[in-house]
């Protein structure tokens, strides 16, 4: 889309922005990070992290996009010129290709599956062999590697068109779907045999489980699920007519992603209990999962292909939202560049991303920090790049734009109580920083 260009209307916005936030984060990453971290205490801790600073910040986000009207690195530059703030913008364009490196290879592992379940190989697999069958798959290079290679091209091919054709359409279907599945899949984990003990890992609060370190994962978890810290936002808001208002837009998303967050808990987790499988399994939790609770259902494999669809829809559109920070500010609103620039950004994350499509076959063993290249990337961009991201645009956004014309353009639309903005003021410019600077030095043991 170049700049110019704006959503149709106030949904395409909201379901964009949402189609960005709605992705692996919530489905795939919440149940794994959830489940190495004690369940229910994580939940809530994650829960008000997103209330407090993700809510606050994304807000920070859209007002910095919609006063600027221009992408990532310009937007602060039109703000602040001659600083040297447009590097947070910069920040976000590496954090986004990093990210995007190893999303890619979760996106690959869902286009794979869905191959071995449209040819019937999980058809009739108990729920020990599901994991089996997944283990092998993830393994295997040459698959690894091509369903990921597969994933990107679909992502290049939409960024290269600009982002608003197509997608706001699809969304339309696409997102009620997968909100309806999720609704039908929980009520079948919560009603296996067995499934309350999952119930209450996920909804009881454990606090003696909880460390700095699960602290860290809370707040990154809920800056990766709301696509904060990385001026995606920032981007995606430069689209929006002036005549929108942003907390209503930003609350939806808000809301959406914590539903989201919860039916995916309630359908992983009782599921776990139930079958006696492994909480804290990390990335492969809801790929080992998920086709046993389907199993439990009538037309299961069905459903469960139904389901591998909508989600590789939701990654998808977090995807382009990634390779759109990076890709609209090099084009520049020229529609040949940004084709241009879709295919060889789109092609190097592939190519970075390689190894991390690996760490689950050959480079197993390669290990730093007792990470494989895969979590190592993760972990980079959720608990290290992203809070670093966050932390500058709350300082960057009370610091350089005026209090006045924050409220203006915050009120926009369908306006905005004194009260609530002073609030939001207020958790911008002193809670997000010392909160998040707080939790990133508690984790280094600096106190
Ligand atoms: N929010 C996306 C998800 O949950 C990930 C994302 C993070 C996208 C940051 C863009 C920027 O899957």
């Amino acid at each position: 889309m170049s700049q110019n260009e704006q959503w149709s209307s106030r949904l395409g916005f909201i379901l964009a922005a949402a189609g960005s936030a709605i992705g692996l984060g919530a489905i795939w990453k919440f149940p794994y990070t959830a489940g190495q971290n004690g369940g229910g205490a994580f939940f809530l801790i994650f829960i008000l992290f997103t209330l407090i600073l993700g809510l606050p910040l994304l807000l920070a986000e859209f007002s910095i996009g919609r006063t600027a009207q221009s992408n990532a690195v310009d937007s602060y530059k039109t703000i602040s010129p001659e600083s040297k703030w447009y590097r947070v913008g910069i920040m976000g364009m590496i954090t986004s290709f990093i990210l995007l490196s190893f999303y890619s290879v979760i996106g690959g592992w869902i286009i794979a599956y869905l191959y071995k379940a449209v040819t019937g190989e999980l058809t009739g697999l108990s729920s020990d062999e599901y994991a089996q069958v997944f283990g092998t798959t993830i393994s295997n290079s040459f698959v690894s590697i091509s369903a990921q290679f597969i994933f990107i091209i679909l992502t290049i091919l939409v960024v290269a068109r600009g982002v608003e054709k197509g997608i706001e359409q699809a969304s339309k279907v696409m997102m009620p779907a997968l909100f309806l599945l999720f609704i039908i899949l929980v009520i079948r984990a919560v009603t296996l045999e067995g499934s309350m003990e999952g119930i209450l890992f996920l909804l009881q609060p454990d606090f003696t489980k909880v460390t700095s370190q699960t602290i860290l994962e809370a707040m990154g978890q809920s800056f990766f699920t709301l696509s904060v810290g990385v001026s995606v936002m920032v981007t995606y808001s430069s689209y929006l007519p002036k005549t929108q208002s942003l907390p209503r837009s930003a609350l939806s998303i808000v809301v959406m992603n914590i539903f989201i967050v919860l039916l995916a808990g309630l359908a992983i987790f009782p599921a776990v209990f139930a079958f006696d499988l492994e909480a804290g399994a990390g990335p492969v939790l809801l790929f080992n999962v998920l086709p046993t609770v389907f199993g439990q259902l009538p037309y299961g494999m069905l459903f469960f292909i139904a389901f591998l669809v909508l989600f590789l829809f939701a990654a998808l559109t977090s995807a382009f939202s990634m390779l759109e920070i990076i890709v609209s500010v090099i084009s520049k609103g020229d529609l040949k560049k940004r084709k241009k620039w879709a295919w060889i950004i789109g092609l190097a994350i592939f190519a970075v991303g390689i190894p991390s499509a690996l760490s689950y076959g050959v480079l197993s063993d390669v290990t730093l920090f007792n990470k494989t290249i895969f979590d190592l990337a993760d972990y980079a961009v959720s608990n290290v790049l992203l809070p670093i991201g966050a932390l500058l645009i709350s300082i960057f956004v009370p610091l350089k734009m005026k209090k006045s014309a924050l409220y203006e353009e915050l009120k926009r639309g369908s306006g905005l109580k004194k009260g609530l903005f002073e609030t939001w003021y207020f958790l911008i410019r002193f809670v997000a920083p010392l909160l998040i600077l707080f939790v990133m030095l508690d984790v280094l043991g600096i106190w």
